[in-house]
C-alpha cells in the first residue's frame, strides 16, 4: 500500500532511527522527513539513507502553520508521525519559551494544518493517522519507596524478569498528569492539544509516552553520550545532587519499533507507555559507563572514575521514572529486544568509533555538512 508519511523532527536522534527504520522496511511508501535542523538536527544522521528514492526532505518549522500546509498539501500526507520539539530538560529550565514555541504552539500549527488538510480531502479523515511522541515525564516524579531496589511486581508479564525496581508504583496510561519542568510541562500541553483534537474533530490520533532513550545519534548533551564523550576527554562527569535519581532507559531502536508497531496498528485515540523495566539509580549508571568505557578504550579498571564530579542538582528534578508498559507488550506484541549491558556497551562502542561525529556536533561542523548536501538542490 503506498502512503505518504511526514516525520517531523527526524533529523533528531530518536527521529533519525525511526526515518530509517520506515524508509529501509517499506519501500512503497513515501517518507517526508522535516526537521528545522536546530542545534539538535543534524542531517549526518541521515546519510545512509538520503539518497533513496522513497526519501525526501523538508527544512521547515512545524510552528509555521503556512508552511505546514503547504508540506501537507505537496506531498498529500496522510499519515504524521511528530517527533520535532525542544528535548533537553536543562535547556527548558534557562529558555522555557523556546519549548513552548515548538512543543506547544508548533504541534498545535501541525495538527491544524493536517485537519485542514484531512478534512477537505474525498476521504476526511479515513485511513489518516496523527500519532504524536511524547515523554513519561508528563507523569512527574514516582516515589522511591525501595531505596535498594526489589523485584519488579511485573516480571510475569516483562522480558525483564528479575530486574531491580525502586517503587512499587509505576506509570500506566491512567497516571495522572503531573509535570515539573518546562519541558514536561510544554509536552503535557501538547498531548492535551493532540486529544482535543481527537475528541473535538474526529481527528484520528495516537499518543506515546516514552521512558529515557539512550543509543547512536544523540546530542552529547544528554547523560550517557555526554559522559562517553567527557570521558574520551578526560573531562569532569557531572553528577547532579548524590546521583540517586532513577530513570528507566530503553535503546532507541526499541522506540522505534514500538513507535511502527503503535502507528500501524495503535487504536485511534489511544495512548501506550513505553519503556524497559530497566530502571537504574544515576550512579550506578555512571559508574557502570565509566567501567564499560575504559574497557573499551583499553584502559585499567577503575581508570576514569575520579572524572565523577557532585554538581549543584538540577531543580526541580523528579526522582524516579518508572514505566509499566503493560498495555503496548500485551495489545501489539512489542519487546525490549536488548540487555542495558549489551545495548550500553554498543552504545559505548557506537560513539568512539565515531569520534568525528561527536567532534562535528559538538563544533557546529555539521552545519556546513547540511549547506554543502542541501544548498544547491
Ligand atoms: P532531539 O532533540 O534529538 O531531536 C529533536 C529534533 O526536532 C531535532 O532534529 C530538531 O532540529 C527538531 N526540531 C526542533 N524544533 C523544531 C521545529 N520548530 N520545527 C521542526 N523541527 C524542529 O530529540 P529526541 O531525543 O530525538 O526526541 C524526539 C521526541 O521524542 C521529542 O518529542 C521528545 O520529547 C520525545 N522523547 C524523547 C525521549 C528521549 O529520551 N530522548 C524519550 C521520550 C520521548
Ligand atoms: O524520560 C524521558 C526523557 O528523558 C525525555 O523526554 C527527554 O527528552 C530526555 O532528555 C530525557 O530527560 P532526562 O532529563 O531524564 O535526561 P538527561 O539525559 O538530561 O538526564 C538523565 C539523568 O541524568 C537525569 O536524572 C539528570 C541526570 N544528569 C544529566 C546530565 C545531562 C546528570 O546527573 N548530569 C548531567 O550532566
Amino acid at each position: 500500500m503506498k502512503r505518504n508519511i511526514l516525520i517531523t523532527g527526524g533529523a533528531g536522534f530518536i527521529g533519525s532511527h525511526v526515518v530509517r527504520l520506515f524508509v529501509n522496511k517499506y519501500p512503497d511508501y513515501r517518507i517526508i522527513c522535516l526537521d528545522l535542523l536546530t542545534y539538535a538536527g543534524n542531517l549526518e544522521n541521515l546519510a545512509d539513507v538520503e539518497h533513496r528514492e522513497n526519501y525526501a526532505f523538508v527544512k521547515a518549522d512545524i510552528a509555521d502553520l503556512d508552511a505546514m500546509r503547504d508540506v501537507m498539501k505537496k506531498y498529500d500526507i496522510d499519515g504524521v508521525i511528530n517527533l520535532a520539539a525542544e528535548s533537553h530538560v536543562d535547556r527548558s529550565i534557562t529558555d522555557p519559551f523556546s519549548f513552548a514555541r515548538t512543543n506547544v504552539m508548533g504541534t498545535l500549527a501541525l495538527l491544524q494544518a493536517a485537519k485542514e488538510y484531512w478534512m477537505q480531502s474525498p476521504g476526511g479523515f479515513d485511513g489518516k493517522m496523527f500519532y504524536h511522541i511524547s515523554t513519561d515525564e508528563v507523569y512527574g516524579s514516582l516515589p522511591v519507596d525501595c531505596p535498594d531496589g526489589t523485584v519488579p511486581p511485573f516480571s510475569a508479564h516483562s522480558s525483564r524478569e528479575g530486574q531491580v525496581a525502586y517503587g512499587s508504583s509505576y506509570f500506566t496510561e491512567q497516571s495522572a498528569y503531573s509535570p515539573h519542568s518546562p519541558y514536561s510541562a510544554s509536552k503535557a500541553s501538547s498531548d492535551h492539544f493532540v486529544r482535543a483534537f481527537h475528541d473535538t474533530y474526529g481527528m484520528p490520533t495516537v499518543i506515546s509516552n516514552c521512558s529515557n532513550n539512550y543509543g547512536p545519534y544523540q546530542f552529547p548533551e544528554k547523560l550517557i553520550p555526554l559522559f562517553i564523550n567527557n570521558i574520551r576527554k578526560g573531562l569532569p562527569l557531572p553528577v547532579y545532587g548524590k546521583g540517586l535519581n532513577i530513570r528507566d532507559w530503553l535503546y532507541v531502536e526499541d522506540h522505534a519499533r514500538a513507535i511502527d508497531l503503535i502507528f500501524h496498528n495503535g487504536s485511534p485515540s489511544d495512548t501506550y507507555n513505553i519503556g524497559g523495566f530497566n530502571e537504574w539509580k544515576n550512579i550506578d549508571l555512571v559508574r557502570l559507563l565509566v567501567k564499560v568505557t575504559d574497557r573499551v578504550l583499553g584502559n585499567p579498571e577503575g581508570y576514569s572514575e575520579h572524572l565523577i564530579t557532585f554538581v549543584t542538582d538540577r531543580p526541580g528534578h523528579d526522582a524516579r521514572y518508572a514505566i509499566d508498559s503493560r498495555k503496548l507488550q500485551a495489545g501489539l506484541g512489542w519487546e525490549p529486544s536488548l540487555q542495558f549491558e549489551e545495548g550500553l556497551e554498543r552504545t559505548v562502542r557506537w560513539y568512539l568509533s565515531h569520534q568525528e561525529w561527536l567532534d562535528r556536533i559538538t563544533s557546529g561542523e555539521y552545519v556546513k555538512y547540511y549547506e554543502t548536501m542541501y544548498s544547491n538542490r
